[in-house]
């Protein structure tokens, strides 16, 4: 269907950059930054657990649904919404997911950016060899100094914005595809050398007891709720940015295998990231709870101490900026994508506007960490306010809505002709997770966190 529309809407050059760029879509600040933090904070290896569990039950069912919604309508969230909505015969209201995706990507990427101004902070700090012989006490002070000050922190979220924009207005297929394609490996082979430095600390057995032996004591209803809502942030779900990545995608490319490699991949990550930073909070006497500055008062006391660190040290944050970059896009894309096809604006138009709503937007998290700080709302600051209204609320309630979606309105015949799966036992599988245990595994965590179970 729709092939008049295909040609202006752009399409992969193939099935590698597809999952090139939906791996960089995935891998990014959630699997460095952002998951051995909250690890650290919900108390470890249960929390590795809930989180594991909720990328196979519900992770990699949704990402084949949205990756499935966004090919077979080949347009923006809100315009497959409402195509898919008419295919199905449906109530026209399932047009507001596709909105609160293009919401919540802008909202996301209002904090994303700032954080990502970090990671490109610290690319001069380890230049100018700041983190050279310095212990963890000292590696400390010079993360609590840099984000006290706000005006370095609008520098950097400015610049990486800026960043981002200029590489979005450019469309999909220019640069994108190039960045992953040498970022990935790289990136890779970093971890791999950090978690061999890891191994030379004298707590890396104390690592890894944390991380891997569960202790289900620790485990609250929240953070069963982080976890979720960590899977959804970590593989990019529940707003439209896998969707309108599949929008771009070829017909006869089998969305199944793609899904579970790009998860497979987005989840390495994630824990080769976790093994080579909590050896090093033990072995400097750092909390694990230390919160969102947790990999900038750790790695770099690796940095500061390896032999080769200074490189080291300098091709990580280079690397890490890059990963944010490919999700960044990712984030922006859809609100690009409706105002160009539904709004007739034109690309370059389209990027202005949002970037600057989102640019300004990230001033509020810029100033949480300073100015700011005392500012809460129901006792969290500003950017922990916008990071749990998005992950742990928005990108689950939009999954929710896309797993009934494709596994109740949308009809079978047409999900199964999209999917073609290999067999019927594979496609029955995934109909079942999609319909019922996705659902139901949301729908029973919300009951637990506002009390009701
Ligand atoms: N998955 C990315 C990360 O882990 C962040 C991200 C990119 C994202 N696009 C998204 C999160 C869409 C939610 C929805 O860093």
């Amino acid at each position: 269907m729709t092939d008049t529309k295909k040609s202006e809407h752009g399409a992969w050059s193939s099935r590698i950059a597809f999952i090139l760029a939906a791996t960089g879509s995935a891998v990014g600040l959630g699997n460095i930054w952002k998951f051995p933090y909250i690890t650290g904070e919900n108390g470890g290896g249960a929390f590795v657990i809930v989180y594991i569990f909720c990328v196979l039950l519900i992770g990699i069912p949704i990402m084949i649904a949205e990756t499935m919604l966004g090919r077979r309508s080949q347009r923006n969230p809100v315009e497959t919404m409402d195509l898919l909505t008419e295919e199905a015969g449906a109530d026209k209201n399932w047009h507001y997911l596709g909105w609160m995706g293009v919401i919540a990507g802008l909202i996301i990427l209002s904090y994303y950016s700032v954080i990502a101004g970090w990671a490109s902070a610290y690319v001069l700090k380890a230049f100018t060899g700041s983190f050279f012989d310095a212990d963890g006490v000292a590696i400390k002070k010079i993360f609590d100094d840099f984000v006290a000050s706000p005006m370095q922190l609008i520098f950097w979220h400015s610049l990486f914005m800026v960043t981002t924009m200029l590489i979005v207005v450019r469309g999909i297929n220019k640069g994108l595809e190039k960045a992953v394609q040498f970022l990935m490996p790289t990136l890779f082979v970093l971890l791999l050398l950090l978690v061999a430095y890891a191994m030379t600390t004298k707590s890396y057995n104390q690592g890894l007891y944390f991380l891997f032996v569960p202790d289900f004591s620790k485990l609250t209803s929240d953070s069963v709720l982080s976890a979720m809502g960590h899977a959804f942030f970590t593989l990019s779900l529940g707003m439209g940015a896998i969707m309108v990545y599949g929008s771009y995608l070829p017909k006869n490319i089998s969305i199944a295998k793609t899904a579970i490699l790009i998860a497979g991949a987005d989840t390495v990550v994630a824990l080769l990231a976790s093994i080579a930073i909590f050896p090093i909070v033990f072995a400097n006497n750092l909390e694990a709870d230390s919160g969102p500055g947790l990999i900038f008062q750790t790695l770099p006391v690796a940095f500061g101490t390896m032999t080769g660190g200074w490189l080291m040290g300098i091709l990580f944050f280079v690397m890490l900026t890059t990963a944010a970059l490919t999700s960044s896009i990712s984030l922006i894309e859809p609100a690009v994508a409706w105002l160009v096809e539904s709004k007739g604006f034109s690309r370059q138009k389209a990027c202005v506007w949002s970037g600057l709503t989102v640019w300004l937007l990230g001033l509020g998290t810029a100033f949480s960490f300073n100015s700011w700080s005392e500012v809460k709302f129901f006792d969290r600051s500003i950017f922990q306010l916008l990071d749990y209204l998005t992950a742990n609320l928005m990108l689950p309630i939009g999954g929710f809505c896309i797993a009934i979606f494709a596994g109740w309105i949308m009809k079978q015949q047409h999900s199964e002709e999209e999917l073609d799966m290999p067999n019927a036992e594979s496609y029955q599988l995934w109909k079942i997770l999609i319909s019922y245990v996705a659902p139901a595994a949301v729908f029973f965590v919300f009951l637990h966190v506002i009390g009701v179970l």
